[in-house]
């Protein structure tokens, strides 16, 4: 059975990781799941946004199986890399907004799908880092190139050699997360997280679908290369956006003061 469960709501999807018997570790059959289910979920219309979790109260991934890795060749390893960069880039690239709802440990591949999402928000309990140089290994799946363009490259050069764990508060404080959600309980705190989770999809689900998938689509490919190229790439998609039916209602419903209909054409 797959350790992947896609729950489909009213206008977005829950993803959640489920292999409670290894704290939710990424083994080679989960990341091909993976990949499947957004390559899936970009396909599907109805699905505005994707929230990602990992099934429990303790954590959120706790990073590829060890187990497994134990195993690699030279080989085998590139390879596995590969699979992971294309898993974080099928999240990355899913055209609609992917919000990683952190319920506790994030470590190593873990942490890695958490920076591919395009949202991060913990729990209190949550616990970021990338321990594998501890292990005599080093990140794979993203996190040397992904860490340093989220919270600057001093600080990812610090928490990627020394394998320093960061809490929720200092995730927070760096930019990792942009909230935390508080509660008096284990089971509040879950619950607490994924209303948090659900209240921004709640929002992008008032936008107009091509505006988000368009404005996602300039900042990630923009973030790729220099400010001039990304700009450029900004004014052709404002320019594109134009050609749309959702461009006109959107503009039409503020001036005639009532909710915009998106139809996404
Ligand atoms: N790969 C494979 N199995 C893993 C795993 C991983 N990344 N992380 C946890 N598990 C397994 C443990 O081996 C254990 O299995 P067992 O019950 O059969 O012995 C089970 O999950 C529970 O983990 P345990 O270590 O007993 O829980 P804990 O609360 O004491 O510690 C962690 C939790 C996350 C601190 C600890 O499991 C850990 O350090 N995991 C590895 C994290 C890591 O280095 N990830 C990066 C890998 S590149």
């Amino acid at each position: 059975m797959g350790a992947v469960r896609v729950e489909k709501l009213v206008g977005f999807a829950w993803v959640t990781v489920d292999r409670p018997e290894a704290l939710n570790a990424l083994s080679r059959g989960l990341v091909s799941e993976l990949l499947e289910a957004f390559a899936w979920l970009r396909d599907d219309r109805a699905v505005r946004a994707v929230l990602l979790t990992g099934a429990g109260e303790k954590a959120f991934i706790a990073g590829a199986d060890i187990a497994e890795l134990a195993k690699e060749t030279p080989e085998t390893a590139r390879e596995n890399s590969l699979r992971g960069h294309a898993m974080c880039r099928a999240i990355e690239e899913c055209g609609k907004p992917v919000v990683a709802a952190v319920n506790g440990f994030a470590l190593g591949g873990g942490c890695e799908v958490a920076l591919a999402c395009h949202i991060r928000i913990a729990s209190e309990n949550a616990l970021f880092g990338l321990p594998e140089v501890g292990l005599g290994i080093i990140p794979g799946y993203g996190g040397t190139q992904r860490l340093p363009r989220i919270v600057g490259r001093g600080l990812a050069a610090e928490l990627i050699v020394t394998g320093r764990r960061i809490a929720a508060d200092e995730a927070l404080r760096i930019g990792l997360v942009s909230r935390v959600v508080r509660a008096e309980t284990p089971e509040q705190r879950v619950a607490d997280l994924r209303a948090a989770a659900e209240s921004i999809a709640r929002e992008v689900l008032k936008t107009g679908p091509l505006a988000v998938r368009a404005a996602l689509d300039a900042m990630h490919r923009g973030l790729e290369g220099t400010l001039r190229a990304g700009c450029d790439l900004e004014a052709d998609a404002f320019g594109m956006i134009y050609e749309t039916k959702d461009l006109r209602e959107g503009l039409a419903a503020f001036l005639e003061k009532r909710k915009p209909t998106f139809t996404e054409e």
